[in-house]
């Protein structure tokens, strides 16, 4: 493992005990449950479950396709896939424990779904050329510092007019870098300091999915429904008896506080796009 990874790990598990969260889920979801009913744990992003539907009714995934979830985390919306459109899905991840969570996860459901967790890391993946219909990348991009190399390894891996369907975190651009957007405060769910934050400029992401192969069909801001969810939901979660804090720790409420203040001070904001391969 090197540095960078290490420090990736650390951040997102460095304070979660795999068996104990899983001896709190069998106390309070004991037997089989509904996919939704780990919604609290296993949606890492803005917006919830909401956010993603929202992204997949744009290009309705089929029974015959075949998605990728990158940066899947629990497995949350690879699971939502599956749920919604009987797709097969597969949900790659770098950090172990958050593998064997969604792995258990998939074991409680009370209708099994289509969906494998695989830990590995997204620069290289383990598919043959043309393998997938749709990948979906989900708040995961910002803690890659090369994403050329991803956005060419799912270029490769996306059948021709196979779907890239991003929900990510971005800087923006005129007004972070000409300093009238405050500074970005950390910690943020996705790194401990800025050292381990790769965000990308909204322009510069789009210059790298037309370098890499992709045409652009959708690209909408969803900053403010972002800002309205989390002020309609407090914690940014539903309630529910499991907590982001079980799996991120007690630094969550910071890290969520965090985002939200840059959120609201124009240093990032939130885009929602379809890419199609070429
Ligand atoms: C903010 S979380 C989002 C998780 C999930 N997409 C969600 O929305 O619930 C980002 C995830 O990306 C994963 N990740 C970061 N770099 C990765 C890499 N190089 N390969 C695979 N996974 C990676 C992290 O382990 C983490 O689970």
């Amino acid at each position: 493992m090197n540095d960078r990874i290490q420090q990736l790990d650390q951040h997102y598990s460095g304070g979660l005990h795999v068996a104990e969260l899983i001896q709190t889920i069998e106390q309070q979801l004991p037997g089989l449950q509904p996919a939704e009913a780990f919604a609290a744990i296993d949606q890492l992003h803005l917006g919830g479950r909401g956010a993603t539907l929202q992204l997949l009714k744009q290009v309705n995934p089929s029974q015959d396709d075949r998605y990728l979830d990158i940066g899947c985390g629990l497995g949350g919306s690879a699971r939502l896939i599956a749920e919604q459109y009987s797709t097969e899905v597969v949900g790659i991840d770098l950090t172990a424990a958050y593998c064997q969570l969604a792995e258990f996860i998939n074991k409680k459901l009370q209708h099994p779904l289509t969906v494998s967790i695989l830990q590995g890391d997204i620069t290289e993946l383990p598919f043959t050329d043309n393998h997938f219909s749709g990948v979906l990348s989900q708040h995961c991009l910002m803690n890659l510092p090369n994403v050329d190399k991803v956005l060419s390894e799912l270029h490769r891996t996306l059948e021709i007019e196979g779907k890239l369907l991003l929900h990510e975190i971005v800087t923006t651009d005129a007004a972070y870098t000409a300093g009238i957007a405050a500074p970005i405060r950390y910690p943020v769910p996705w790194a401990s300091d800025p050292g381990h934050s790769f965000l990308q400029t909204e322009s510069d992401l789009k210059k790298k999915l037309l370098a890499n192969g992709f045409q652009i069909h959708v690209w909408e801001d969803e900053t403010k429904k972002a800002v309205q969810w989390r002020q309609r939901t407090g914690t940014g979660q539903p309630r529910s008896l499991l907590s982001p804090t079980m799996v991120l720790g007690s630094d969550f409420k910071t890290m969520s506080e965090n985002l939200f203040f840059n959120l609201q001070q124009g240093s990032v904001k939130v885009i929602a796009a379809i890419a199609v391969k070429i």
